[in-house]
């Protein structure tokens, strides 16, 4: 097995910068292949804590190369920010990280557009993290943006960037009667991104090609969670790219066939951050059961709102696996449940007491249904200082057993804190 996908399973923040990040040591190439800095990767190494938006959470192993896929949405300044993060960590990333020439380019317009589209929508806000992806990917969808390869060309990036400008600043002044943005002004500043990010911008496609042909290890990154896929997930309360591990190939212009494998991250609870119907979501004394959002870890990396928490669900995880294809599972923060007398896990929804057959295709329908809950007991101790199975308490044991008996798909990994040392290990990886 030569390279792996590694997917989220539910909204986003399961812990795939982790887990990218203890595969790295195998792995020489690292891609990511949708999204944006709405993402954000956290990665603890020596007490160090890493926050990456774009760049690739493999970053942190000197020998990786780390790669910006033609299916992503850069924005210059909030990258340029990352690099220097590197920098500042004494990171090496010169002949490490590469951008794709596909990739489209976030501008002002589209944070703002995002941010007034938002505010728009009333109670209706997806909660998106004001980054202007969608906006960037409608305008790519709309074969109006523009691209990285644009921005490297002066002439072609001023004639597009002049057309674009007319039609967005009258959108701002239409829509939301707010003033436009100066053509030389924009010209100016991503010009001056523009050079410094052309030591980075590498043919990616070939590049990853190649080393798919030389069976070098390969990991794909996933961002988001696959109930924000565009598709799939919780329209219209998901993001705007495929977050599922078929996006990676169009995200990177890969084959299928050069893709082994693809790992299903969850938690062994579940949250989301942002707007939505969430059937586990809890409130009230069972949610206080829970650590605290700082201590859970649990407040989002890229716009520091606190997450929504819930029990674990399985029959959301069966139709998510099911949307990916995966091959093995990867149970994160099994140490936040260590204080529980009981847990429940939800095996089924059902609306007017009818239990339902599949996952609801509508937001509106999700909204409605009933968790049908299984109830386990809890083991009631700290599982953080574990690293193999047989020494987890039963009760944690019969918990994943349950999970992965219900789901049908081993689990290849455990994580029991948010440290790379705090983590069991079930299963062989690249072989
Ligand atoms: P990602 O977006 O999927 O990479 O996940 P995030 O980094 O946004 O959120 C996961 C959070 O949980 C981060 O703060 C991680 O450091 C933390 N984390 C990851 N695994 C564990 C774990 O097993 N236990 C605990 N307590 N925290 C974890
Ligand atoms: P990682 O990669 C969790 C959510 C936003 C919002 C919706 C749309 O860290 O798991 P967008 O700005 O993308 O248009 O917002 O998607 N969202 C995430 N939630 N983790 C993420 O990334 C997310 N990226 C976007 O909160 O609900
Ligand atoms: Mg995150």
């Amino acid at each position: 097995m030569s390279s792996i996908a590694v997917v989220g399973m539910q909204w986003g923040d399961e812990g795939k910068g982790k887990v990218i990040d203890l595969l790295s040591e195998l792995a020489q190439h690292i891609a990511r292949a949708q999204g944006g800095n709405n993402a954000g990767h956290t990665v603890i190494v020596k007490g160090i804590e890493y926050r990456f938006h774009l760049i690739p959470s493999g970053i942190l192993y000197p020998h990786t190369k780390c790669y910006i896929g033609g299916g992503t949405v850069v924005d210059p300044a909030s990258l340029l920010l990352e690099i220097d993060g590197l920098k500042k960590h004494g990171i090496s990333y010169v002949k490490r990280l590469y951008i794709s020439q596909y990739a489209h380019v976030i501008f002002p317009y589209h944070r703002l557009i995002d941010q007034l589209s938002e505010k728009a929508k009333g109670s209706s806000a997806v909660g998106t993290t004001g980054r202007g992806i969608g906006p960037c990917y409608v305008d790519k969808t709309n074969r109006i943006g523009i691209r990285i390869a644009d921005l490297l060309t002066p002439k072609v990036f001023r004639s597009k960037l002049e057309a674009i400008l007319a039609v967005k600043n009258k959108e701002l002044e239409l829509l939301y009667q707010h003033k436009g943005f100066d053509l030389d002004d924009v010209y100016q500043e991503y010009s001056d991104y523009a050079e410094k990010l052309a030591l980075f911008v590498a043919p990616v496609e070939e590049m990853l090609f190649a080393a798919a042909q030389k069976k070098e290890k390969i990991l794909f990154e996933g961002a988001q969670g696959s109930l924000l896929d565009v598709t799939f997930g919780t329209y219209p309360f998901v993001t705007s790219s495929c977050t599922l591990s078929g996006g990676i190939c169009s995200g990177l212009g890969v084959g299928p066939s050069r893709i082994n494998s693809a790992i299903g991250v969850t938690k062994a609870y579940t949250t989301r951050v942002g707007n939505g119907p969430f059937p586990t979501e809890l409130a009230g004394s069972e949610l206080d059961l829970f650590p605290d959002h700082t201590t859970a870890r649990e407040i989002g990396v890229t716009t520091g709102r606190k997450r929504r928490i819930g029990w674990c669900d399985a029959f959301l995880l069966r139709h998510t696996a099911c949307l990916n294809g995966v091959d093995s599972l990867a149970i994160m923060k099994l140490d936040i449940l260590d204080r529980f007398e009981e847990i429940k896990i939800c095996v089924g929804y059902k609306i007017d007491k009818k239990p339902l057959k599949s996952f609801p295709a509508t937001a509106e329908e999700l909204a409605e249904v009933e968790p049908i809950y299984e109830t386990l007991p809890g083991w009631k101790t700290s599982t953080s200082d574990i690293n193999l199975y047989d020494e987890l308490p039963e009760n944690a044991k019969k918990y994943l057993r349950h999970l992965e008996k219900y789901l049908e798909i081993p689990i290849s990994l455990i994580s029991v804190g948010p440290q790379r040392h705090q983590t069991i290990w079930m299963d062989r990886f690249f072989d």
